[in-house]
């Protein structure tokens, strides 16, 4: 075997062992390449005399024609074969059954949402809705919550770049109350001409956000305010509201409630409302459900209220964690990701 006949069954043998496109025009590079072995013998040719260059040349030019063809083969080969593996993965199998359309449900969260609408609504409360970007004023000021105070750290909250159009500050509510403030004003001024005022009796569930995120905690959230306001409206009436309404929600009569002592600067006294069930896994344990407490004040003022007058309760309760002891799930951030799997569940 000659030289020229070596070459070109090296570069068959290369071409077959190419498995891509890729590595093919690689291999390719390494005969008819600008420096490619083909290449290389045709320069070597300036040495020979005329006659030889005749042979030669004629040789050489044979020996690439035989390379590109054998190139050309193992492109289409190449090509060929990855058409079939295309058309073998996107096999369409017709005996398959048909895809039904998925049929909705409700995330558990809007399940627990309804269900505290529902109960609220049996007890005389109505049900409002308010802005997420909410003013600075509603969101702390108005709750007695001065400008600069440090009780305003109880809430990291997500400053918005923008400005309401009194050019007051604004930002994400990281909570509900500020709808306290909302509903409160608009009723006293639609009842401005009755005497005495109508009782404010309301809820105000939505989302609310804080810079905080653990299995416990996660930025986006949801919250349900509560407002009850009257001429003698008192903590008996928020123990009664907040008995019937643990026990309605998680149907169980099996259930103790209990105030604990605490700080908020919208209410005075406030509480801490804990609840423990008498049976099932948490049996015996306190779980803390709600803030409340007795409206302050200067909070009854900014409803435009006389607070010598007008008196009443107000809470604050957490759906997301309700809906975790109703449906025993422990990682919060379950309900936000997203996952049908674990989402299905409750449907
Ligand atoms: N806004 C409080 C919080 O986010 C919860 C709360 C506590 C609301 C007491 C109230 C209340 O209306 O009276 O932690």
């Amino acid at each position: 075997m000659n030289d020229l006949e070596e070459l070109v069954q090296a570069a068959v043998a290369d071409f077959a062992a190419a498995g891509t496109p890729a590595q093919l025009e690689d291999a390719k590079a390494r005969y008819t390449g600008k420096s490619g072995r083909v290449t290389e013998l045709l320069k070597g040719m300036a040495a020979l005399s005329a006659e030889e260059k005749k042979t030669r040349g004629a040789a050489i030019n044979e020996t690439k024609r035989y390379i590109e063809s054998a190139l050309t083969e193992r492109r289409q080969a190449l090509a060929e074969a990855q058409l079939e593996a295309q058309l073998r993965a996107e096999a369409l199998d017709v005996t398959l059954p048909g895809r039904q359309a998925g049929q909705g449900g409700l995330h558990p969260v809007s399940r627990t949402l309804e269900r505290i609408e529902q109960i609220f609504g049996s007890m005389g409360f109505d049900v409002a809705d308010g802005p997420e970007i909410e003013t600075d004023w509603y969101s702390f000021t108005a709750l007695n919550n001065p400008e600069n105070h440090p009780a305003r750290s109880m809430q990291d909250t997500f400053y918005v770049d923008m400005q309401d159009e009194a050019g007051r500050p604004l930002c994400l509510r990281p909570h509900t109350s500020p709808m306290q403030v909302r509903y409160a004003r608009q009723h006293a001024a639609t009842h401005a001409a009755t005497d005495p005022l109508p009782e404010i009796r309301v809820i105000a569930p939505g989302r609310t956000y804080r810079v905080d995120s653990d299995a416990t905690h996660s930025p986006m959230f949801h919250q349900c305010e509560g407002l009850w306001i009257g001429e003698n409206v008192s903590f008996k009436d928020l123990k009664a509201v907040f008995s019937d309404f643990f026990r309605t929600f998680f149907e169980t009569d099996d259930l103790q409630l209990r105030f604990r002592p605490s700080f908020f600067p919208f209410t005075e006294p406030s509480a801490e409302v804990d609840i423990a069930f008498a049976q099932g896994p948490l049996k015996g344990r306190w779980l803390e459900v709600a803030g409340s407490g007795q409206v302050h004040p200067n909070v009854v003022r900014n409803f435009g209220l006389d607070p010598e007058r007008y008196i009443g309760f107000a809470f604050g309760m957490g759906p997301d964690r309700l809906t975790m002891l109703r449906y025993g799930v422990n990682d919060l951030r379950l309900f936000f990701d997203g996952d049908l799997r674990f989402l299905s569940q409750f449907q």
